[in-house]
C-alpha cells in the first residue's frame, strides 16, 4: 500500500545530493551566536545552517526554535550538535565562544582562558572545513583572532576579527543622529583595537563627499565647540552602557557580522573595517591584528585599503600594536 506521500507526490527527479556552496556555522550559541544566526537566516544568506556548543539541551533547544519558524525562513536545512561533524563543509564559521572576563580577571588571564578554549574549537573547525573562512567575534576580539590564525594555520585571508565592523556601526548611527541622516550616508571609519583604544578617523569623516573636517577644522578635537569627540566617546562607552542596563549585547553584533558574511559568500568586494594582520604596515613590527578598511570577498579578506591616516592616528595604532603584543607574547601553547 501506497502511503500519503506516494500517493500525494510523483517524482520527476532522483534527489542530488551536492555539498551547500555557502554553508554558514555558528560556533556558541549564546545571546551573541544567536543573534548572528538570526540575522544571517532572516537576510536569506545561506541554504544550510550549522550550530555548535557544548550544552547540549541549550543547543537543542535553539535548534527546534528555529526550525518551527520554518516557515518564515528560506534555509532549509538548519542543524545543531556538539559534534564538529555537522560543520563540515562550511564556507564561513562565525566564533562567538568563549569565556568571559570574571570580576577582578587579569586581562591576560582572560585570554588565557580563551586560548585553552580556542585550542578545542580551531582544530575541529579546520579539520571539517579546511577552506572555510573564520569570523571571530568573541572578546579581546584583536588577540583572539590572532590566537585563531595561529592555531588554525590558515592563511591570513582566511582568519577576519569583528573587530572595529560594529564600532564603526555605532559611530555612523551616532553621526546620523547629530544630522538627521540616515546611518549609510553618514561615512566614518573607527580603526584600530576594538573597544577603549579604538582610533576614529575624523579627516575621513563625510556626507556625500563633504569633509565634515572641512566646515569644522576642529573636529574631534578637545577645542571643538560642537563637542564631536562626544560621538567617538559614546561609541567606547557603549558596551559599558548596554552590559549595564541589559547584561551584554546582542543585536547590532549580529547585524553587523551578517554583513560581514554577505560580503563573503556573495563574492561582493565591499569594504569593511575589521581585524586583520597588520605587520609591516604603518611600521607595525609584530604579528597583531588591528582594524583597517578591508576587502571582503569570496577569497575571505582580499585587499586592505591603505588610509592616509595623520601621524597622531598612526600613533595611535602603533601604540594599540604594542599593547596587544605585550599580551600575546605571554600565551603559551600556541602553535598547532
Ligand atoms: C579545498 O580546496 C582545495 C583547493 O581548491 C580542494 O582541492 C579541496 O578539495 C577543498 N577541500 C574541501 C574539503 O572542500
Ligand atoms: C569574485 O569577484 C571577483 C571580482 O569581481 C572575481 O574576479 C572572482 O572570480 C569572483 N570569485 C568567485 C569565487 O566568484
Ligand atoms: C600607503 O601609501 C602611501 C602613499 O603611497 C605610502 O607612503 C605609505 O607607506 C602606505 N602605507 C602603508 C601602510 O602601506
Amino acid at each position: 500500500m501506497a502511503n500519503v506521500e506516494q500517493k500525494l507526490i510523483t517524482p520527476v527527479s532522483q534527489a542530488q545530493s551536492g555539498a551547500s556552496r555557502n554553508k554558514v556555522t555558528i560556533v556558541g550559541v549564546g545571546q551573541v551566536g544567536m543573534a548572528c544566526a538570526i540575522s544571517v537566516l532572516l537576510r536569506e544568506l545561506t541554504d544550510e545552517m550549522a550550530l555548535v556548543d557544548v550544552l547540549e539541551d541549550k543547543l537543542k533547544g535553539e535548534m527546534m526554535d528555529l526550525l518551527h519558524g520554518s516557515l518564515f525562513l528560506k534555509t532549509p536545512k538548519i542543524m545543531a550538535n556538539k559534534d564538529y561533524a555537522i560543520t563540515a563543509n562550511s564556507r564561513v564559521v562565525v566564533v562567538t565562544a568563549g569565556a568571559r572576563q570574571q570580576e577582578g580577571e587579569s586581562r591576560l588571564n582572560l585570554v588565557q582562558r580563551n586560548v585553552n578554549i580556542f585550542k578545542f574549537i580551531i582544530p575541529q573547525i579546520v579539520k571539517y572545513s579546511p577552506n572555510c573562512t573564520i569570523i571571530v567575534v568573541s572578546n579581546p576580539v584583536d588577540i583572539l583572532t590572532y590566537v585563531t590564525w595561529k592555531i588554525s594555520g590558515f592563511p591570513k585571508n582566511r582568519v577576519i576579527g569583528s573587530g572595529c565592523n560594529l564600532d564603526s556601526a555605532r559611530f555612523r548611527y551616532l553621526m546620523a543622529e547629530k544630522l538627521g541622516l540616515h546611518p549609510s550616508s553618514c561615512h566614518g571609519w573607527v580603526l584600530g583595537e576594538h573597544g577603549d583604544s579604538s582610533v576614529p578617523v575624523w579627516s575621513g569623516v563625510n556626507v556625500a563627499g563633504v569633509a565634515l573636517q572641512q566646515l569644522n577644522p576642529e573636529i574631534g578635537t578637545a577645542q571643538d565647540k560642537e563637542d564631536w569627540k562626544e560621538v567617538h566617546k559614546m561609541v567606547v562607552d557603549s558596551a559599558y552602557e548596554l552590559i549595564k542596563l541589559k547584561g551584554y549585547t546582542n543585536w547590532a553584533i549580529g547585524l553587523s557580522v551578517a554583513e560581514l558574511v554577505e560580503s563573503i559568500v556573495k563574492n561582493l568586494s565591499r569594504i569593511h573595517p575589521v581585524s586583520t594582520m597588520v605587520k609591516g604596515m604603518y611600521g607595525i613590527a609584530n604579528e597583531v591584528f588591528l582594524s583597517l578598511p578591508c576587502v571582503l570577498s569570496a577569497e575571505g579578506l582580499s585587499a586592505v585599503i591603505n588610509q592616509t591616516l595623520k601621524e597622531d592616528e598612526v600613533a595611535q595604532l602603533r601604540k594599540s600594536a604594542d599593547t596587544l603584543w605585550a599580551i600575546q607574547k605571554e600565551l603559551k601553547e600556541l602553535e598547532s
